[in-house]
């Protein structure tokens, strides 16, 4: 079977590729442990394309517990060059409202105490990599061409900012993340993307927005609820497998 060169990394509300065809389970193993569940490798418009749920397949690890590195390294080994991450986001300002799929271009990150390089170990090389532009630019421009193949609308640049969860922010969190210049505001971009580049992949992120962030909406007052969430994520992904295809 020939390798996978694209992998997708499925968030939340989206745990399997339903279009995948021909499908192989895998459980691999990785210098860093084991990835968040089995990897799907199946064909999908006559490629070889591997999945990933980010949080395993019944949503059992939050994003602080999550192995990005095994995940990373794991779809790394199967041959995969190249990784389209799925991540599920609140929305701050005008353009990334609920069920909107975007593709940001810049990303801040506000995690802390996850391991976000693959040089932990003692005795590993130090890597300082170049990340003033997080997201792989061609692939981010093969995304948004095939977006437009597959008729998915899909905007176009964007910050998103990463914050540490699991619970959503404070209304004064998300100002902040306004006034620093962020746009979208999900918790398991990074260290992904981080990791991503450290070990060589082509990496991008295609956001689906599921509600307005706290305060950040026309009704500052609105709760947000996980039925809105999963509704707004199954409406936002349903052109996702076609784009997919066309990638
Ligand atoms: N904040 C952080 N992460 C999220 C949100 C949010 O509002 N919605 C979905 N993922």
């Amino acid at each position: 079977m020939s390798d996978p060169a694209l992998a997708v990394i499925g968030g939340t509300g989206l745990y399997k590729l339903a279009e995948l065809e021909d499908v192989e389970t895998l459980q691999p193993q990785t210098r860093f442990g084991a990835p968040s569940g089995p990897i799907r490798v199946g064909r999908l418009g006559g490629r070889r394309v591997a999945f990933l749920a980010r949080h395993g397949e019944g949503h059992s690890l939050p994003p602080h517990k999550i192995n990005y590195r095994a995940n990373l390294a794991a779809l790394q080994a199967l041959g995969a060059t190249r990784v389209l991450a799925l991540n599920t986001v609140g929305g701050i300002t005008e353009r990334f409202g609920p069920r909107v799929l975007a593709c940001p271009d810049q990303l801040i990150d506000y995690t802390w105490g996850r391991i976000s390089t693959i040089c932990e170990e003692e005795g590993s090389e130090v890597l300082h990599v170049d990340f003033g532009e997080p997201y792989t630019r061609a692939l981010r421009q093969a995304v948004l061409a095939a977006a437009r193949t597959a008729g998915v609308a899909v905007v176009d640049g964007g910050c998103y900012g990463a914050t540490q969860g699991p619970r959503l922010e404070t209304r004064a969190e998300i100002a902040r993340l306004r006034r620093d210049g962020c746009d979208l505001v999900g918790m398991t971009g990074m260290p992904e993307a981080g990791l991503a580049r450290e070990l060589g992949l082509d990496y991008a992120c295609l956001a689906i927005v599921a509600n307005w962030a706290a305060g950040a909406g026309p009704d500052p007052d609105e709760a947000i609820t996980l039925q809105d969430v999963l509704d707004n994520v199954a409406a936002a992904t349903a052109g996702v497998p076609a784009l997919v295809r066309a990638l």
